[in-house]
């Protein structure tokens, strides 16, 4: 079944059914990178551009790994060496490159709506891979998957998103798709870290986080986004870490076994100590690992418009 749309902009308005194809196609991907050659041919003869003009680890070696285990042409684009430090738009990079008969466009960027535009304005397919404090979709999808293996469901699971969620693009993007999927989610954070439209969303907030370890089934928990912030939103990273930091002992003390996610990158012992990233409670490499398949999956569905 083909999804309903051509470009993957926002999990926003994503019905529960593409939410599904998606992510149970990545369960197919996932078990072609258990075989010893981890490439199919599936999107040869097709040319993808990751247009990356914010920094990225994880998002942008993710795509390129998963294009090439794809079998596409891959072009990377780095916004410090192009022709955008001498004042080209967005519009005109996207317009010379689509002359050169490119098929798919993998954008992120600083400005929320910088995928929304390009997709208004290219014929090629176009994958948000985060826009400003806009949306994220490919890493809440990765999420939901993870969630799922983990789970076996996300209808009734109680995800609770911990932190910065007025600057999250992973938090909305979760919060979409999640709600679509029929779990239940909160968020947990300061006051000055849970923006004002969360509420009429669905979304349950808390302000202390061992209520919502109590209640939670897992805390998907988000970095401190300091660069985002334009004044000081709490006192100091050390008490941020004492009131709204997953310690080892939080956890204890909770006597549950609660499951951890953490999109990366982590700000050790700020957001989540050192100790919880790598116990057995963490599924954060797990998320990596599918993040190559949730992301196959998609740039299949859309290039091949099935
Ligand atoms: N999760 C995520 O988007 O990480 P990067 O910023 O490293 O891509």
């Amino acid at each position: 079944m083909a999804l309903s749309r051509r470009h993957l902009l926002g999990l926003d308005g994503v019905p529960k059914e593409d939410i599904e194809q998606i992510l149970d196609t990545a369960t197919s991907f996932r078990e072609v990178l258990e075989r010893p050659i981890k490439k199919v041919p599936t999107l040869q003869g097709k040319t993808i551009v990751n247009l990356f003009f914010e920094s990225s680890t994880r998002t942008r070696i993710s795509f390129e790994l998963a294009e090439r285990r794809l079998s596409a042409d891959v072009v990377n684009f780095s916004a410090d060496v192009s022709s955008v430090l001498k004042g080209e738009t967005l519009k005109d990079t996207v317009r010379n490159l689509e002359a050169m008969k490119i098929d798919m466009v993998v954008i992120r960027h600083a400005a929320a709506g910088a995928a929304d535009f390009l997709g208004k304005v290219v014929q090629a397919n176009v994958i948000n891979a985060g826009d400003g404090a806009h949306e994220h979709p490919t890493q809440a999808l990765l999420d939901m998957y993870t969630i799922r293996e983990k789970f076996g469901t996300l209808e009734g699971i109680h995800v609770c998103i911990v932190g910065d969620i007025s600057h999250s693009r992973v938090a909305r993007s979760n919060i979409y798709g999640l709600k679509t999927m029929g779990a239940n989610v909160s968020v947990c954070g300061p006051r000055t870290l849970i923006p004002r439209f969360i509420e009429p969303l669905g979304v349950k907030v808390y302000y202390d986080l061992d209520e919502a370890i109590r209640d939670a089934d897992l805390l998907n928990v988000l970095r401190i986004q300091l660069e985002r912030q334009g004044s000081a939103l709490f006192p100091t990273l050390r008490e941020y870490h004492q009131t709204f930091g997953i310690t080892r002992e939080r956890l204890d003390r909770s006597g549950k076994t609660v499951t951890i996610l953490h999109p990366g990158p982590i700000n050790r012992d700020v957001e989540l100590s050192g100790d919880v990233a790598d116990s057995e409670h963490s599924l954060i490499i797990q998320q990596v690992l599918n993040g190559v398949a949730v992301r196959m999956a998609i740039l299949y569905l859309l290039g091949t418009g099935r």
